[in-house]
This record gives structure tokens, C-alpha cells and sequence, in this order.
């Protein structure tokens, strides 16, 4: 059974004070889980492993990186490796956020170069795709997430791809309060998996957890995780607010 997953994302926000007194809030709660649920803290590289040593008794929650560089080792100055990751027992890590492509430059070749890293050191990608304003009024959003589908995932085996995770993040939902309605999310859900199953087959395809991401909030998290092939949520905002972020891992299928 696939696991169905709610993620924090808290991006470039909160300070170390701030973070700590958030986990132990979120923590507190003692939502109570199955084991098919996972809850997942995306947080900044300098509280990892605060937040890997806040989570490390509890089962069902584990901590992730935003980002890795997409090469091994080396003059980088600045970037962080799977390597590095994986020495401190990080066990997820986000790749491609929108936010990553469009002012990083971020292209598919590079997330697909980063996501074999993760995998040699048994990290499992988290990984983002998501069409723009633009292509969706243009109808074009099944072809462009397909292209980004195939440029990024494609070269991988099954065994492979049955470690990754998706998130599908339309653009236009991120950070706007704009949420695609949980009949628009469902469709874009079960195209991945269709289009996973033509490649992968139906068995491998059925394996893999897609969470949605745009806008969730404790009070549409329920209604969007409804959806057959949707399996949680990657939350930006509301992640930040123990009760929001509470009430969507208590929102979990
Ligand atoms: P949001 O962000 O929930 O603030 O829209 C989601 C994300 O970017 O992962």
C-alpha cells in the first residue's frame, strides 16, 4: 500500500528559535497515525539535524532536505551534497521545487542528475512538477508535466522509481491561496499515474505516493486528499502554523 504523506515545506522561513518551538507544537499533538501515514518536515539545511534528533523516536515522522547540488563532490562552494545528506541520516529530500527552477534555472537534466545521487546514497527524492499560469490556460499542463515526467525520471529502473515521490505543485496555486479544486487535482493525480503506469506498468505506477501541493490548508486538505490517486499534501504557508499543519496530517487518507 502506498503511503500517503503530508509534508511540510517551510522554505526560507522561521528561525532556529522559531523552527525547534514548531516542531515540539506539531509533535505535541500526538496525532494519531497508521502505519500507511507518514508526515514529512522539509526544513532549512541548518536545522536538520535538530529536526532528524526531534523526530528520531517517532515512527511515522521523518525530516527532508529542500535541495541538493546535482554533482557529488568538489569547488561548489556554497551547495550541499546527497553525500552530506546521507552523513547526517537524512532519508528525503526535495528535488525540483518550482520555486528552485524558475529562479535557479533549475532544468529536468539537472534534477534527473540529482535524483541518481540521492538514490546512490539511498535518499528518496521528493519530486516536484507542476505547470505554469500560462500553459494551464493554454490547456497544454498534461504535455508539459509528461516532458518533465520523462526528462527527469524516465532513465531510472523501476526498482528505482518506486523510491521517488511526486509532488504535483501547479504554479499558479503556490503561495497564492489560489487551490486547484480537488476535481482539478484528482485529473492532473491520475494522469501521472497513468502516464507512470504506460512506462512502469500499473503495479509499479500504483506503488508511488503523489501529493499535491498549492495552497493546502487544514480547512481543504480533506476535501483535496479525497481524491483516489492523491496521497497527501507538500505545504508550503500552512505548514508554518502547528494548528494547520496538525489538522492536515489529521486530514490523511
Ligand atoms: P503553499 O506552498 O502551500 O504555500 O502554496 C506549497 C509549496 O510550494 O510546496
Amino acid at each position: 500500500m502506498r503511503k500517503q504523506i503530508a509534508a511540510a515545506n517551510w522554505k526560507m522561513n522561521l528561525t532556529y528559535q522559531q523552527g525547534e518551538k514548531l516542531l515540539d507544537e506539531i509533535l505535541q499533538a500526538k496525532t494519531p497515525l497508521q502505519s500507511h501515514q507518514q508526515v514529512i518536515f522539509t526544513v532549512p539545511f541548518p536545522y536538520l539535524i535538530l529536526a532528524n534528533s526531534e523526530v528520531a523516536n517517532e515512527s511515522h515522522y521523518a525530516v527532508a532536505a529542500q535541495n541538493c547540488y546535482h554533482k557529488k563532490s568538489g569547488a561548489y562552494t556554497g551547495e550541499v551534497s546527497a553525500e552530506m545528506l546521507q552523513s547526517i541520516g537524512i532519508k528525503y529530500c526535495v528535488v525540483g521545487h518550482s520555486e528552485r527552477r524558475e529562479y535557479f534555472g533549475e532544468t529536468n537534466q539537472q534534477l534527473a542528475e540529482k535524483i541518481n545521487l540521492l538514490l546512490q546514497y539511498g535518499i528518496q527524492p521528493i519530486f516536484c512538477c507542476g505547470e505554469a499560469l500560462a500553459i494551464r490556460e493554454a490547456a497544454t499542463q498534461n504535455a508539459w508535466v509528461e516532458t518533465q515526467l520523462k526528462e527527469s525520471l524516465f532513465h531510472l529502473s523501476a526498482e528505482e522509481l518506486e523510491k521517488v515521490i511526486i509532488a504535483y505543485e501547479p504554479i499558479w496555486a503556490i503561495g497564492t491561496g489560489k487551490t486547484a479544486t480537488a476535481a482539478q487535482a484528482q485529473e492532473m493525480h491520475e494522469h501521472i499515474r497513468s502516464f507512470l503506469a504506460k512506462q512502469y506498468g500499473a503495479n509499479v505506477a500504483n506503488n508511488i505516493s503523489i501529493l499535491y501541493g498549492g495552497s493546502v490548508k487544514g480547512s481543504n486538505a480533506a476535501e483535496i486528499f479525497a481524491g483516489a490517486d492523491v496521497d497527501g499534501g507538500l505545504v508550503g504557508g500552512a505548514s508554518l502554523v502547528a494548528e494547520d499543519f496538525v489538522a492536515i496530517i489529521a486530514a490523511l487518507k
